[in-house]
């Protein structure tokens, strides 16, 4: 599997997945690109850039200059005219950070998308996820908001996967199912539950009730070495051997 998506409610751990999976697979020797596209970018920190580098890096949907250059319309006028369809091939080795095979791209998340804004902004984005996704050669995971607002439908058919992160609490369920159904209608066939902050085998037997019928990828424990690793600005996956443990044996089980 090489395109990948990791949605959820927020909150629910999808920073953390993200971060967990990019590693597993890197170490594996694949180029990877991992793209922040939610609104709270958190990525960065949890692949375990340091500070002073994560303070540097900007939004994509904040670059203004860009968006104006590579779309023809001043960012944010309503109704102005615009690309749809913005060249962005460069984009990628341009404005991405590395830590080994890891790329990090920050794309932030799409404008008031669920009303429908058809902002140059949002075509910018649309049109790299759309790149990110056609691109043959590397491995993309992309740490997402709720739903699938970056995708059109020949877009989400290029996803070989869509994780959807839930906590042991009904919330996250509701809001998995829904996302799951957005992009079964967009035509993402593969959709896998990963529990999250799992407390004891109570949590996981809730949770594979209340997940009725949706494919349960494997669960991770609420752990204090989340917490730890984020203070010391490391990335989970070098940090804990458990955690470390838990994704390899899904990205087995999954062939990933
Ligand atoms: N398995 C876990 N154990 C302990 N804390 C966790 C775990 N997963 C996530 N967290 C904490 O919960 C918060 C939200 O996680 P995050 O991955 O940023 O969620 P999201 O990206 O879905 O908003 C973070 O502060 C993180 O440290
Ligand atoms: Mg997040």
């Amino acid at each position: 599997m090489k395109k990948i998506a990791v949605c959820g409610k927020g909150g629910v751990g999808k920073t953390t997945f993200t971060s967990l999976l990019a590693w597993c697979l890197a170490e594996q020797g694949r180029e990877i690109y991992a793209i922040d596209a939610d609104v709270n970018p958190t990525l960065a920190e949890a692949l375990g850039f340091p500070p002073e580098v994560v303070k540097e890096i900007r939004p994509i949907i904040d670059m203004t200059d860009l968006i104006e250059e590579r779309t023809g319309a001043k960012s944010g006028e309503y109704g102005s005219y615009f690309k749809t369809n913005p060249s962005v091939k460069d984009i990628p080795e341009k404005f991405s950070r590395n830590i080994k095979n890891i790329h990090f791209l920050m794309m932030g998340a799409m404008r008031g998308a669920d009303q429908g804004c058809a902002c140059a902004e949002n075509a910018m984005l649309r049109a790299l996820v759309t790149h990110l996704i056609l691109r043959e050669k590397e491995t993309v995971i992309m740490d997402m908001v709720a739903g699938t607002e970056h995708m059109g439908r020949g877009t989400a058919k290029g996803v070989d996967a869509m994780f959807l992160v839930v906590e042991p609490g009904t919330r996250s369920i509701k809001a998995a199912r829904e996302i799951g159904k957005m992009a079964g209608d967009l035509g993402i066939q593969n959709k896998y539950v990963i529990g999250n902050k799992i407390r004891s085998p109570g949590d996981e037997a809730f949770l594979k009730k209340e997940i009725g019928d949706m494919v349960l990828a494997g669960f991770l424990p609420l752990n204090e070495e989340v917490l730890t690793a984020e203070r010391q600005s490391r990335s989970l996956y070098e940090s804990s051997a458990e955690m470390r443990g838990i994704i390899q044996k899904i990205v087995q089980d999954l062939k990933i």
